[in-house]
């Protein structure tokens, strides 16, 4: 492991995927052992796959306890079922809550359902106004995107409903028999605002494909243009990276 810092943020650069996986499971399970009621911020995607298993072993293994834990996730696709495969609901509870002992009233996941996403919107941002979240994780888009907020979105969005680019359907296709059709256009996303009130942020970077991303982030530029950037923002921002990610870095 290498520890560097930059700008504001920690960046660890371990070997690979699993090790990026292991550490960050460390990382919240340190925050869930210090406080057991912890409010966390969870993502979907590739990226935080293995961190869910490995919060599953430990949970399993009663290093960890989720019984007070609440959870709040970054975003749902608009247009599909709750129970779609590919919903987010779905993939929270296939890849975690199906397997840890958290209290299914302390899961918090955006809603699109029904025909009011506005009023979706805005019961999602009631309820995180009224927390803190203690750790939030996020994935990063080829494209700088964290949650679902696409570049050019104002960092001082709250919860909405964001038009997705046309290169995070492609990226997503994978999970949709690599149609883009299928992908849903619309999510309802947590927003900038939202994201950078948490306490803590980890972010987890790893493969290849996110290697353009990982240099934009620490080159230091803040913009609208590349979300991500916004985290220079945020004061407690811990990057894990991997090998294949961080190729074009120096340090
Ligand atoms: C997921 C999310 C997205 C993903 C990003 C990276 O809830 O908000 O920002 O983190 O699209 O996705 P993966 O990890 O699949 O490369």
């Amino acid at each position: 492991m290498d520890k560097t810092y930059l700008k504001r943020f920690e960046i660890i650069k371990v070997a690979n995927y699993d090790e990026m996986s292991k550490l960050a499971a460390l990382t919240i399970k340190d925050v869930i052992n210090l406080k057991p009621n912890a409010i966390l911020g969870l993502a979907t995607g590739s990226s935080p796959v293995g961190t869910y298993k490995e919060l599953i072993k430990m949970c399993n293994n009663k290093d960890i306890s989720f019984k007070d834990v609440s959870t709040y996730n970054l975003d749902e696709y608009c247009n599909l079922e709750l129970n779609h495969p590919q919903s987010y609901y779905t993939f929270m509870y296939e890849n975690l809550f199906n397997y840890v002992d958290i209290n299914k009233n302390n899961v918090y996941i955006p809603s699109s359902q029904g025909n009011d996403l506005k009023k979706n919107c805005q019961d999602y941002n009631e309820a995180l106004e009224k927390i803190a979240v203690d750790l939030q994780l996020l994935g990063i888009g080829a494209n700088g995107h964290i949650g679902f907020n696409e570049p050019n979105t104002p960092f001082n969005k709250s919860t909405w409903i964001v038009k997705l680019t046309k290169n995070t359907r492609e990226a997503n296709k994978r999970f949709f028999e690599n149609d883009i059709n299928l992908v849903p256009k619309y999510s309802i996303t947590m927003g900038i605002k939202n994201i950078l009130k948490a306490k803590k942020i980890l972010l987890l970077i790893s493969g290849e494909s996110k290697r353009d991303a990982l240099v934009r982030l620490l080159s230091g530029e803040v913009s609208t243009k590349f979300p991500a950037s916004a985290l220079n923002l945020h004061s407690n921002v811990t990057v894990i990276v991997d090998e294949a990610a961080a190729k074009l870095i120096k340090n």
